[in-house]
């Protein structure tokens, strides 16, 4: 069929043509518009603006829908393990069970990191956030470990190096942040126990696990691992796209995440709830203050740029949180304010007009808290949980038929021709 849609301008009509997904989205393929009709599209934020064909993640942003490789993220947080969700995302299908045990042995082959690496993390100052620290030494990998990319098993094993390594150069960076010695990755533990051990294990306190502790950073992760467009990964795809190496791709994703408007809004709702809890629990003053246009403050956790209904996420989330706190016998104030937030925030028209619901951050910081998880290292956890979506959005892209290097156009305001003033004749102020 020959869909498309005509543009018509000053009596002239152009034919652009109409692009279908399998889950029925429209797009219109303007690949052409500037040659044929000298025009470019304005879209800041790229609010409307599909940069690529991609058949990883799914989300129908009024529905509450999201999907890895068509599969409903609630079905992976119920059954899977974030090792088999990052197989799913990279790989494309879900592993034999012969697959996944070597994709496991793998993963614990590569954890280790070079020891010279250690001496960087030394050498950051003690206040260093760590999402500036991860975000280096992820880079610096490179000269650690020359990335191979030539062949499918080359790049399978670039990419399960940078997976296994991640989690333990962010488990190191909090012991040596805390002046603890480091603790090695143990091939006998899974992705996750392992990261526990690396991070709260000491010499004279072994760390004790507690299934649903793992089990909750395992669908902490899972609920993370991919999200399609998003700041991150869209920095992931443009700085790939000039053909940089995985490792600098995937900084720049790191880099992206950590503001507070993206990933490092887990880090910021607990400084809000916290701050609530101080003011006496007064929640509804923060309500009032993200209502007021004349304020910019914003109410951390809530609102979304695809979602217009409860994120699927953060259903999820929150009913973790109540179980997991019930299971430690933990009683945290900031879950009673982050209720009665929520509660009223869905009860006033503002927010119901502008649909802003809770987004995956809103609930995320308190299960990492009742994990034990230092609130500056919030933003990290989801570096981790995104980083099989980033990895499997950069393959998708470097295999892109249609790649090109990312490039947006602009419409100019500035100046016209002007000419340069030597210094004795401009006006003296
Ligand atoms: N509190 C108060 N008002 C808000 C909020 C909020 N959290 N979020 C959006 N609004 C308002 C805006 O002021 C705007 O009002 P206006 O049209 O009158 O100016 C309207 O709702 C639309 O908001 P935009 O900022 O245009 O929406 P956008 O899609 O660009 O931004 C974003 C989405 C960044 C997530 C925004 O909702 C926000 O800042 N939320 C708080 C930070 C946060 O929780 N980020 C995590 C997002 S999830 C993630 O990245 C993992």
């Amino acid at each position: 069929m020959d869909d498309h849609v005509t543009l018509t301008y000053q009596g002239k009509s152009y034919r652009l043509p109409v692009i279908v997904g399998t889950e029925n989205e429209r797009g219109i393929d303007i690949l052409r518009l500037r040659t044929d009709t000298g025009f470019i599209t304005l879209d800041p934020g790229f609010a409307n603006t599909g940069a690529c064909l991609s058949s990883i993640t799914y989300m129908d942003g009024e529905k509450g829908i999201l999907r890895y490789r068509g599969i409903p993220v609630e079905e992976l947080a119920e059954n899977s393990t974030f090792k088999e969700t990052a197989y799913l995302l990279i790989n494309g299908r879900l592993p034999s069970e012969d697959e996944l045990r070597r994709f496991s042995i793998m993963l614990n082959d590569h954890s280790l990191v070079h020891e010279d690496m250690k001496t960087f993390y030394q050498n950051f100052p003690r206040a260093s956030h760590p999402m500036g620290i991860l975000s280096s030494m992820v880079n610096a990998l490179r000269s650690f470990y020359p990335e191979l990319q030539a062949t499918e098993e080359e790049i399978n094993f670039t990419v399960t190096r940078l997976l296994a390594k991640v989690r333990t150069m962010a488990a190191m960076s909090y012991k040596i942040s805390r002046g603890h010695t480091v603790v090695y990755p143990r091939p006998d533990l899974a992705y996750s126990e392992n990261f526990l051990n690396m991070m709260f294990n000491t010499p004279v306190k072994p760390y004790e696990f507690v299934r649903e502790v793992v089990r909750a950073l395992e669908v902490f992760w899972i609920l993370h691992a991919d999200h399609e467009q998003n700041c991150s990964t869209t920095a992931v795809r443009v700085v790939g796209s000039g053909r940089v190496n995985l490792y600098a791709a995937i900084s720049a994703g790191m880099s992206a995440l950590w503001g507070p408007l993206h990933g490092g809004a887990n880090q910021a709702v607990i400084e809000m709830l916290s701050e609530i809890h101080r003011m006496d629990g007064d929640y509804r003053k923060a309500i009032e203050r993200a209502k007021d246009k004349a304020d910019p403050f914003r109410l951390m956790g809530f609102g979304h740029r695809v979602y217009k209904t409860y994120d699927p996420r953060a259903k999820i989330m929150k009913r973790m949180c109540d179980d997991l706190l019930k299971k430690l016998q933990i009683n945290d104030p900031l879950l009673d304010i982050a209720k009665a937030l929520e509660e009223t925030a869905m009860n006033d028209a503002f927010f119901r007009e502008n649909n802003l619901y809770p987004n995956v951050d809103f609930y995320s910081g308190i299960v990492l808290r009742a994990i034990g998880i230092p609130t500056n290292m919030f933003t990290v956890m989801f570096a981790i949980g995104r980083l099989p979506g980033w990895i499997a959005q950069w393959k998708e892209s470097m295999d892109d038929p249609q790649w090109r290097i990312s490039r947006p156009r602009q419409i100019y305001i500035g100046p016209t021709e002007t000419h340069y003033v030597p210094m004795a004749e401009r006006p003296r102020s």
